[in-house]
């Protein structure tokens, strides 16, 4: 602390280092006497400080002291304390810097290592996962898409004329500013993966049969069943001859594997723009066995509500109109026929691991997604 600069009038080679390790081992005693937070930033100061530092202090009087035939010896010296000492400054701690006092044998390689917990697949991603392999067994490949989409591949070639109805049903969150673009090029979060049904029939050719995981976005409050931000799984299968009784058997041999093969399937009639006919397939309760009741005591089934069946998806025949839209690329509506389907991947795994708040997948905390480790 009581370290001044001395003015060097020898500038021999002995001479420099000599005054570079008084002035390192000055500021090395320095570091390992801080003793709190004030300390440290006066040690700092004292040392580094722009005006009136010791470093500063170095350069004008060794530096630019020194005699032109010596500028070079006094540079590479005053280079090496500098680096010596800001090294000092960096590493000094409160309570002394460690590194210059501490023996040199300090670590107890007896002692366990740092355990780093290992992650585990996210329940909504392993039930993704199970799903599309019961696909792929099935021949399917996986293809996928952006997230922020165009009205164009999210509504208008998927048959939801512009201002439709249908288009409510959809809840969707809007990109700001795009009012200056034509509708179609406008920008949104999908509300659905059935864009990828398009994007990837522009791309491939028939026959196709695809599965589609992805996130998908509705301005929907969250609660115990709803979220902003949730999953779906998507599939397409196109070829010539593709009946409704295809669409049936796929699905319902896709449920029994991954179910178990006590499940049976219903296929009630329903709307969407993108398919004719359409249908909203349930499957019989697995958590009651499709009584409706529960246990010794018949306790109502809560998933199913009672009903014995529990909605799993929506489906249909695709629409001759969304064909129309990829028509160039071998889709003719009066050539080839195929089907379609979309099931939530958050409902699934909510059932399938039988939790009761959709919430908890999303909030992060590790206590609840350890137990799917
Ligand atoms: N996209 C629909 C939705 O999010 C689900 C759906 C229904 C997808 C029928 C399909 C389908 O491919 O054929 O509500």
């Amino acid at each position: 602390m009581s370290y001044t600069v001395p003015k060097l009038t020898n500038y021999s080679a002995a001479a420099l280092e000599n005054a570079a390790a008084k002035c390192i081992r000055a500021c090395a005693d320095d570091a390992a006497a801080v003793r709190n937070e004030a300390e440290l930033k006066a040690f700092r100061d004292r040392w580094i400080g722009r005006k009136n530092g010791v470093l500063t202090q170095i350069n004008d009087l060794w530096l630019k002291g020194a005699p032109k035939d010596a500028k070079r010896e006094a540079g590479i010296r005053v280079n090496e304390v500098k680096a010596r000492i800001q090294e000092l400054v960096e590493g000094a701690r409160v309570g002394g810097d460690e590194s210059v006092s501490a023996p040199a044998e300090r670590v107890d390689i007896s002692l366990p290592g740092v355990r780093r917990p290992i992650g585990a697949e996210h329940p909504v991603i392993k039930t993704t996962n199970e799903m599309v392999r019961v696909f792929q067994k099935l021949g399917y490949s996986v293809a996928d898409g952006p997230v922020v989409e165009t009205d164009y591949y999210n509504f208008e070639a998927l048959n939801f004329p512009p201002n439709h109805p249908a288009r409510d049903t959809q809840d969707t969150l809007f990109i700001a500013g795009q009012q200056a673009k034509p509708q179609r090029e406008r920008l949104l979060l999908r509300t659905h993966t059935s864009p990828v049904q398009i994007r990837t029939m522009e791309k491939m050719r028939p026959p196709i049969r695809i599965v589609i995981p992805g996130t998908v976005h509705r301005n929907d409050p969250p609660d115990a069943s709803h979220s902003p931000m949730f999953h779906q799984i998507e599939g397409l299968a196109v070829d010539t001859n593709i009946t409704f009784g295809d669409l049936k058997g796929t699905l319902d041999h896709a449920m029994k594997e991954f179910f178990g093969s006590s499940v049976k399937t219903s296929f009630r009639p329903s709307f969407f723009p993108f398919t004719e006919p359409s249908a909203e397939m349930f499957v019989s309760c697995f958590i009651c066995g499709g009584s409706g009741k529960r246990g010794t005591d018949n306790a109502p089934c809560r998933p199913c509500k009672q009903t014995g069946w529990i909605e799993i998806l929506g489906c249909g025949m695709v629409d001759p109109n969304v064909f129309e839209f990829v028509k160039d690329n071998g889709y003719d509506p009066r050539k080839v026929s195929g089907f379609a389907f979309g099931m939530g991947a958050d409902r699934i795994a909510l059932l399938k691991y039988g939790v009761d708040d959709l919430q908890l997948f999303f909030n992060g905390d590790v206590r609840f997604l350890q137990q799917f480790a």
